[in-house]
């Protein structure tokens, strides 16, 4: 394939060589240099899609749209989304006057950039953003030494950073982000160039690339005057620099979603100027970094780190031009301090899953700006001077506030996320005008085609984007001005801002022609390049952006296509050129095929290929993660997020992209299935929904890691509230409510799951609390039914734990649904006593059925029932519930009643108690005691915090 395009290259070459002596040389003092034409035809041979105006011998004469000629040389090349497919030609060298050179946002446009660019020395700006160009970086760029801008993010760029690029000591502008480039930053040494030496350049964006290694402290020295420094989404390790306190200058800081590790320099409150600092999401330790003094500051996230437990920093309310505190699953303890609240610019106080605790007291003075408080999964116990504000979202689920009576449902129960306004700037309203499809009604009540395409910005200062419009008619007055400015027709409209899923701010833009119904080829080339050139100063607010262009309309131009001296070249030229765009495309389309395939096979896992493709229905609603994406989320399986573990390995906390907590149980080696056994699996638990399972997110099974990924539920395990280790307290009817839920999730899938499911390790450890004290069961894994004959299945090995573990299965290894029958009948017995299973050489089974045999009624059981539940008040329905878990743990499994009889006899039980089975859960019952102090049997009971994080404890009365 590399053969054969060179030769059609060659041949294509000679065409137009021939064509050179035969007629352009006839007048070539009046036209565009000869050798620059030549190398015009050449490079647009290459193209499809070239733009229609470029025909005619002579490129600057004939008014070639994209050119800028000066002295008969061509200056300048600029055709940024203008939809151009193929590759750049080496041919490019012969440009030899060339001062600006902008491809980009022609997405068809690929292939290596060539090295014969390094011939251009007085290339300045060399963009190629938003293209599709691969291979790696040319070193020969180094040879460029007016360089100022060089940009050739989003693409397909692999490699490493060049050295030489530390020759381009006038650089001003070095972008690379969204390409696949690796290794290390290059750091010069006496012999070698590198990074360091950049003292001109203020814009480092390599964003969203795989770079590795430490951020070498050399990078950073005084004489720098970076500006932005973007390293976020790589693969960065060991310490942030202290050097990076030496440039001053720097105004945004992104080192977020990298590995790096140990504590953050103190120096760092040197950048006083510094407005932008995410650090987010990874690993670093040490104190949590003080940060005052650094008044500039406006969006701080420091989420996902592992720093030391600390109080609620006091340098946070000192911040005045704060308008967002992200500080998410830090492990900060005590009360939010009012003032927060009270500085005038704040918008968003984000700081999920720590320890805050006390009241939320958001002050007299709250700043008119605040739109989001979010304290979910705290401890928080009450609220104080809240107002009544539709613009202000308060979220406190999964604190203890929400699991009092009288909640308010408004903090409460947070509706999944969700775009309330979509912004769209605002417009005439036309009436009934009607536009053909392909066009779109403009802000002059006219059908037009507008130039669209999403600004993706490289961050933000701000977090209210659904609702702050300020700065949005900011952005459109600048959008505006400019085009004026640039004598361009045409109208911004903005509409539907939010945050992607890569975590970057976009808003989509329309850009509508404000004389006619459509842009010309110039004018769209000319457009785009105002945002590829950063030639719009953006409002403060806003970040460094990109224009990811939809590709514009083709129209047919008036030019006679094929002026006739020049129609064998072109056939020669068009013939090679077809070809290659033929094959190109051919290249593309197999590539897209594969990339198709392996995007398939991402989504449903490596097994689908064999290709009967039903396998694929059945895998709906559950995602395949990928092991980097949950090593990132669980904060690199860090010690810290772990929630259990068992013989199958551990279960971490971890924090998704998108905001949502899972729990990512993790199988160690030994307890690794079969590849088929664990499809299996994944495809039985993706079909499993039912309110009192844990429901499965995902999984991951690359790197020889198998995963599975659940919701997250937030009260912890039964046995956890059972032992006062999680500080859940549940009174007698939460503890029906929760033996009811438990019954229902297990006859689901005894009896209504298809194909049905054996848990085999039913005990309290597994019976997850949700923030309404829902009982949600998990952890249920595989038996293979036996189909043809009898009930049941046959396992080689038993499955269980001790205390639960049926008696007769253990020495039939015959498995039915009765052996979970049996484990529940303990987890019941449990409920009631508090006690595990098998304690000091005691098992609980044994002891209720002895007390209740030397008393021959429910007396002997006082002294094994749980204080916790108030003996000494009214228990009603005991008996009843006694019976029913003693009937649970017969002997024979005949003898017991089937999982669906016990559901019904814990509804009946409820009866009895004054409940009603039908009402989910009734928060009114179920206490943390702190707040409000009524327990529903005892009044007297106590509560204390015992200081430490993660051991609240319920003292009840002796
Ligand atoms: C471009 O320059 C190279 C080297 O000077 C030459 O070999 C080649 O023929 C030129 N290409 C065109 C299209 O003129
Ligand atoms: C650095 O730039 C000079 C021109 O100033 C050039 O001669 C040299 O080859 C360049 N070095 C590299 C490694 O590109
Ligand atoms: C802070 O910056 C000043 C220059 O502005 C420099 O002299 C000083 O060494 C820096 N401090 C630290 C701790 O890096
Ligand atoms: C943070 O730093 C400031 C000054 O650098 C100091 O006064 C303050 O005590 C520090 N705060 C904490 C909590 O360390």
């Amino acid at each position: 394939m590399g053969f054969l395009h060179q030769e059609l290259n060659l041949k294509c070459l000679l065409l137009l060589l021939n064509l050179n002596f035969c007629t352009l040389n006839v007048s070539a003092e009046t036209q565009t240099t000869t050798s620059e034409a030549l190398a015009l035809y050449s490079i647009s041979s290459y193209w499809q899609n070239k733009p229609t105006s470029w025909v005619g011998s002579d490129p600057c004469g004939n008014n070639w749209v994209g050119l800028n000629c000066s002295n008969l040389h061509i200056k300048k090349i600029i055709l940024p989304g203008l939809n151009i497919k193929g590759t750049l030609s080496e041919d490019i060298q012969n440009l030899t006057e060339l001062v600006h050179l902008d491809l980009s946002s022609n997405r068809g446009l690929g292939g290596q950039i060539p090295r014969t660019i390094g011939n251009l020395v007085k290339l300045r700006r060399l963009i190629l953003f938003g293209c599709s160009f691969s291979g790696s970086i040319p070193p020969e760029l180094g040879m460029l030494k007016s360089l100022i801008f060089l940009s050739v993010g989003s693409n397909r760029l692999n490699g490493s950073i060049p050295r030489e690029i530390g020759n381009l000591t006038s650089l001003f502008f070095f972008d690379i982000t969204w390409n696949n480039i690796s290794g290390s930053i290059p750091i010069s040494n006496g012999i070698n160039l590198g990074l360091d030496l950049l003292t001109e350049c203020q814009h480092l964006h390599f964003g969203n690339n795989n770079l590795s290694g430490s951020i070498p402290a050399e990078l950073f020295h005084s004489e720098m005057i970076l500006d932005h420094v973007l390293f976020d989404h790589n693969q960065f390790t060991g310490r942030i620099p202290p050097t990076l306190g030496l440039v001053t200058t720097i105004t945004a800081l992104r080192l977020d979603r990298n590995r790096l590790t140990e504590a953050v320099p103190s120096n760092l409150n040197n950048l006083t100027i510094l407005g932008e600092l995410q650090i987010n999401d990874n690993q670093l330790s040490g104190p949590l970094p003080n940060l005052t003094g650094m008044n500039a500051l406006a969006y701080v996230d420091m989420s996902n780190n592992l720093f030391d437990q600390s109080h609620i920093p006091p340098w946070f309310s000192t911040l005045m031009n704060l308008t967002t505190l992200k500080l998410n699953n830090l492990l900060i303890s005590g009360v939010l301090p009012t003032s927060l609240f009270s500085i005038p610019s704040m918008q968003a106080v984000q700081l999920r899953f720590n320890l805050i605790n006390g009241t939320l007291d958001l002050g007299s003075e709250l700043s008119t700006n605040l739109t989001l408080v979010d304290v979910r999964e705290n401890r928080i116990q009450t609220m104080a001077n809240v107002p009544n504000r539709d613009n202000l979202h308060i979220q406190l689920d999964g604190n203890f506030y929400c699991n009092q009576p009288g909640a308010s449902a408004q903090y409460c129960n947070v509706p999944p996320e969700s775009n309330p306004s979509s912004y769209v700037t605002p417009s005439p309203n036309c009436g009934n005008l009607v536009c053909p499809s392909d066009q779109q009604e403009s802000p002059k009540c006219s059908c037009s085609y507008p130039l669209e395409g999403k600004l993706v910005f490289r961050f933000i200062a701000f977090s209210n984007i659904y609702t702050n419009f300020t700065y949005y008619t900011a952005l459109e007055i600048a959008l505006y001005k400019t085009f004026q400015q640039f004598q361009l027709p045409a109208i911004p409209i903005l509409r539907n801002p939010k945050m992607d899923i890569y975590n970057y701010f976009d808003i989509d833009l329309s850009m509508f022609p404000s004389n006619t119904d459509r842009f010309s080829q110039a004018e769209v080339a000319q457009l785009t390049n105002l945002f590829t050139n950063t030639t719009i100063s953006q409002p403060d607010a806003f970040g460094p952006y990109y224009l990811d262009a939809v590709p514009y309309p083709t129209f047919q131009g008036k030019y006679l296509l094929f002026p006739n001296f020049l129609v064998p070249a072109i056939v020669g030229g068009f013939a090679a050129a077809a070809l290659i765009v033929g094959l190109l495309t051919f290249a593309l389309c197999q590539r897209r095929k594969a990339r198709k395939a392996k995007e398939l096979s991402r989504r449903f896992g490596v097994w689908t290929t064999s290709g009967s493709g039903s396998d694929i229905p059945q895998l709906k609603g559950s995602r395949l993660f990928t092991f980097g994406e949950l090593k990132k989320c669980t904060n690199n399986f860090a010690e810290a997020s772990i929630l259990g573990s068992g013989g199958y390995g551990k279960v971490y906390r971890g924090l998704l992209d998108d905001g949502k907590l899972v729990a990512v149980k993790r199988a160690q080696e030994g307890s690794l299935q079969g590849g088929q056994e664990f499809k299996t699996e994944i495809e039985m638990l993706s079909r499993v929904h039912h309110r009192n399972l844990v429901s499965l997110v995902g999984f991951c099974s690359d790197q020889n890691e198998q995963i599975l990924v659940y919701e997250y539920i937030p009260n912890g395990t039964l046995r956890d509230s059972l032992s006062g280790k999680s500080g859940v307290y549940l009174d007698w009817k939460n503890r029906l409510r929760v033996a009811l839920g438990a019954a229902r999730g297990l006859t689901y899938l005894h009896e209504l799951a298809n194909p049905r499911i054996i848990h085999r390790d039913v005990k309290s450890n597994n019976i997850l609390l949700d923030h309404h004290l829902n009982a949600k069961v998990s952890d249920f894994g595989l038996c293979k039914p036996l189909r043809d004959d009898k009930k049941g299945c046959i396992t080689t090995q038993v499955k269980g734990t001790m205390g639960y573990l049926d008696p007769e299965y253990y020495t039939t290894q015959h498995l039915t649904e009765k052996s979970d029958v049996y484990s529940f009948g303990v987890v019941l017995l449990e409920i009631v006593t508090a006690r595990k299973p098998l304690e000091r050489g005691r098992y609980v089974v044994g002891d209720v059925r002895n007390a209740i045999s030397r008393s021959r009624d429910l007396q002997g059981l006082n002294e094994l029932l749980d204080p916790g539940i108030c003996h000494n008040g009214s228990l009603p329905g005991i008996k009843r519930y006694i019976d029913l878990a003693l009937k649970c743990v017969e002997e024979f499994s005949s003898e017991r009643p089937r999982m669906s009889e016990v559901a019904k006899e814990i509804e009946n039980i409820m009866v009895l108690a004054g409940m009603n089975p039908n009402i989910a859960s009734e928060t009114t019952s179920a206490s943390f005691g702190a707040a409000n102090k009524s327990f529903s049997c005892d009044d007297d009971a106590s509560f204390e915090y015992s200081g430490e994080p993660y051991s609240l404890r319920i003292v009840l009365p002796k």
